[in-house]
This record gives C-alpha cells, sequence and structure tokens, in this order.
C-alpha cells in the first residue's frame, strides 16, 4: 500500500534525526520515552537499534586507535570491514600513495585491524599487496583476484599453499634461506578471500626498482655476485623439484647482507612464489611473458625448469645495460645476443660499460656475455643447465677477485715505493 505523503514525510524527518543522534541521544530518548513504548518493529525501534549499534562500533574503532597489536585486534575481530573501510583512522585507510586501488588500500586497513602499524605501502603485483611496517617487517597480503571477472588469476588459498612448500624446502636445507624469499603465512580470512603473510623487508626493494639506479652497473663483480645469488635460488628451487614460471625482476628481492669486516654487500633472493609449479608436470601457466622463452609453452614434461633459465638469462641482460638505452623487449635482446650479429647488440648497449672498466675486467665482461647467451638459447635444447652456469659463475667470480688483489698488490708495491723514495728524499736533505 503505498504511503501516504504525511507519513513519508514524518518518516524522513525521524530517519534524518535519528541518522544523526550518537548513543547518549538514543539512551537520552530511551529514558525519556520508555523503551516499551516504542513499538518493537515500529520504523523508530529498528532506527534506535541500528545507530546505537553503529556508534558502538565507531567508538570501538575510536579506541582501537589507542591499542596497539593483539588488544587491537581482539577489540575489532567482530566490527564488519565494510565500516572499518569508512572509519579507521584517516592515514590508514587513506594512505599517501595515490596511486593505490581501492581495494589495494583495504588491505592496509585489513592490517591495521589486525594489530599491525602499517609506515607505507611498498609494492603490488597481480596477487598480493605488500605494506612495510613500523617495526620494519614486511606484511604480504594475497587476494583472490579475477581477470575481467571470470578468470581466477590469483587465489590467497593456492598462495598458502604455495608458502607452505617454501617453508618446507627452507626446513629441509635452511642455507636456501640465503637466496630463497620465505613469506611465513600467518593468517586467512576465511569467505573474503584474503590471506596474510609475514616477510622480512627487502631494503632496496625488488629488483626492477633497484635497477632504477644505475650506480652499480659499471661494477661487474657486483654484478657477477647478484647474477651468483640469483642463479642459486633457482638452483635451490629446482632442485627441490619445483619451477617458479614467473622470473622477472620485479619478482626478485634486494637486501643487503652484512660481511666478516663489517661492511656489507647486495644480495638477491627470489620471491613470489605464486605461479611455481613441480618440475615433472607441464602446465599452462600464465605469466609475464616479457620473459618467457620462446618454447616457454612447448617445453615437454620433466623440462620446464629451462624456462626459468632464459628468463633468468633475460634479467642478467637488464642486469648489464644501461636503461637509457634499454627500449626494446627482452626477447628481442636475447635474440640479438645469440645472433652471429652479437657485436650490433654489443655497441648498442655495453660499449660504455666496456670503456669504463679495466683490461682485465673486460675479459670478464666477455665471459659474462658468453654465458648469458647460453641461458637465453631460443630451443631448450641448447641452453646451459643451471649447475653448468653456477660452475661458470663461480669461476668469474673467482677471477674477478684475482684481479682485485693484482690491483692491491700492484697498489701496495707501488705505495711502499713511493714511501722509500720520499725517505730517502728526506735523508739526502
Ligand atoms: N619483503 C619485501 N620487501 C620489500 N618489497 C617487497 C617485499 N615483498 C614484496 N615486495 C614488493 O611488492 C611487490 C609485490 O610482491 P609479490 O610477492 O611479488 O606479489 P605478487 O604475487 O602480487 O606479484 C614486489 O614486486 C616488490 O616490489
Ligand atoms: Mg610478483
Amino acid at each position: 500500500m503505498a504511503k501516504s505523503l504525511k507519513t513519508f514525510a514524518r518518516e524522513s524527518a525521524i530517519k534524518k534525526e535519528v541518522a544523526t543522534w550518537t548513543i547518549k541521544d538514543c539512551n537520552d530518548y530511551l529514558n525519556k520515552h520508555k523503551y516499551d513504548n516504542v513499538k518493537p518493529n515500529s520504523l523508530m525501534a529498528k532506527k534506535l537499534n541500528i545507530v546505537m549499534k553503529h556508534q558502538k562500533i565507531l567508538e570501538k574503532i575510536k579506541l582501537a586507535e589507542q591499542m596497539e597489536g593483539k588488544q587491537r585486534e581482539e577489540l575489532l575481530k567482530d566490527v564488519p570491514f565494510d565500516l572499518l573501510i569508512k572509519n579507521a583512522p584517516k592515514e590508514v585507510r587513506d594512505p599517501e600513495d595515490k596511486k593505490l586501488r581501492n581495494y589495494q588500500k583495504h588491505t592496509g586497513v585489513y592490517l591495521w585491524s589486525l594489530g599491525y602499524d602499517i609506515d607505507k605501502f611498498i609494492g603490488a603485483g597481480c596477487s598480493a599487496v605488500v605494506w612495510k611496517c613500523k617495526d620494519e617487517k614486511a606484511m604480504r597480503v594475497a587476494c583472490d583476484n579475477k581477470l575481467l571477472g571470470f578468470i581466477k588469476i590469483s587465489n590467497s588459498a593456492s598462495e598458502i599453499k604455495d608458502s607452505n612448500k617454501i617453508e618446507a624446502i627452507l626446513q629441509n636445507n635452511p642455507k636456501n634461506s640465503k637466496y630463497l624469499f620465505s613469506t611465513k603465512h600467518i593468517k586467512d580470512v576465511g569467505k573474503s578471500g584474503k590471506a596474510v603473510f609475514e616477510t622480512e623487508l627487502a631494503k632496496h626493494g625488488d629488483l626492477q626498482k633497484f635497477q632504477g639506479d644505475n650506480s652499480y652497473k659499471k661494477n661487474i663483480e657486483r654484478i657477477l655476485q647478484m647474477a651468483s645469488d640469483a642463479l642459486k635460488g633457482l638452483k635451490a628451487l629446482h632442485d627441490s623439484g619445483y619451477s617458479h614460471n614467473d622470473i622477472k625482476p620485479d619478482n626478485i628481492l634486494v637486501g643487503e647482507k652484512p660481511k666478516k669486516d663489517k661492511t656489507s654487500r647486495i644480495n638477491l633472493k627470489i620471491a613470489d612464489f605464486g605461479a611455481m609449479t613441480k618440475i615433472k608436470n607441464t602446465y599452462k601457466i600464465f605469466t609475464n611473458r616479457n620473459f618467457h622463452a620462446p618454447d616457454f609453452y612447448k617445453i615437454s614434461k620433466g623440462a620446464v625448469e629451462g624456462r626459468d633459465i632464459y628468463s633468468l638469462g633475460c634479467i642478467f641482460i637488464g642486469l648489464l645495460i644501461e636503461d637509457k638505452n634499454f627500449s626494446e623487449n627482452y626477447q628481442n635482446l636475447a635474440k640479438q645476443l645469440t645472433s652471429i650479429k652479437s657485436e650490433n647488440f654489443f655497441n648498442k648497449y655495453l660499449k660504455d660499460i666496456y670503456q669504463n672498466i679495466i683490461e682485465p675486467e673486460k675479459d670478464i665482461l666477455i665471459e659474462f656475455l658468453d654465458l648469458i647467451s647460453k641461458m637465453v638459447q631460443s630451443s631448450y635444447s641448447n641452453r646451459i643447465s643451471i649447475d653448468n652456469a653456477i660452475i661458470n659463475i663461480k669461476k668469474l667470480k673467482k677471477d674477478i677477485k684475482d684481479i682485485k688483489e693484482q690491483k692491491q698488490i700492484k697498489q701496495f708495491k707501488s705505495n711502499v715505493i713511493q714511501e722509500l723514495k720520499n725517505n730517502f728524499k728526506n735523508k739526502s736533505k
């Protein structure tokens, strides 16, 4: 039955007024009018209930701002997520980074409600959003994601399985933790399709970001060290029976490792195991095509690790060449590098770096290029195996160390001679 204009006007006025009430106003109203006088299913009774509940929740959220960790989590555990999204502290629900999409912002609110004090957003891929926390930890929230609303491209439940597999690999051989980046699963969020993982913070972010800083490129020693870390990470994964399938610069994290002499060195770790598969099975898997070997979908059962070697070879090309020249895609570069006209590649991209290093290092650069070209062969059967690649890089690292030592000895000798000469001069004065 249509409402009379009068009823409608009255209800709207009540709604408008009641909506602004605080819990105290509700209580005052109830004290004055006695709850019994408000018919249980009257609009006023319903509205009062909603307003009171809502107000209580808002007060809880306010109170939670002063709490930390478990206490905050406990207080907020029954609060509906949509109210958290609207009412969490401003810096949490509306972080500075303007690029963030809503669903990405919401992961920050979620972490806050679990008691984490998030500091800033540090990265996101297709499946996860990662936040730096004030205590220098990184929290990764994997979300169910659908492409165009129907193909599931990531799945928080499978992320949990992957995390458990990596944990098992690391438990079997703790040394692997030097090269594989583990994320410990700590919480799932049931129906909402989110899972939360805790990880250490990679000081320099992912390799893509790190490469924005060109200053390290002229240092062959460091490049070889980075390549060696990545190869060892891949070997650890392959030896455990898995192929990564999504090797690209944003899935390699760059940290810093203390050395015995109290200095530190850059170290790389392989991360993001969301596309990992068992080597003995072949799967169609959808990952970044820029790093796919030409035979990515053709490699037969039991040989899928060859996909990773090619992708890593592409990354090594990226480690060497200056970004400002780098406009072409990786497969194209790999093709140029493996063709008989590889000098063109060299002249176009590596002349600068070649001119800036000393003679013996030049040979090492050429040998490293040779290794890369063996990794990015277009056909799997011609590609170098991971074990041989590691042997190669180990030798190159030793060579560069020898060169450095010889350089130091030479320098030392010349210093001594200079000192003797000075002494002699002083004495003869
Ligand atoms: N522990 C970490 N420290 C620093 N940056 C990180 C860390 N974990 C992830 N990132 C950043 O977040 C991005 C997305 O993380 P990733 O695990 O690759 O998620 P996805 O599966 O969605 O690709 C990474 O490319 C990297 O830039
Ligand atoms: Mg990723």
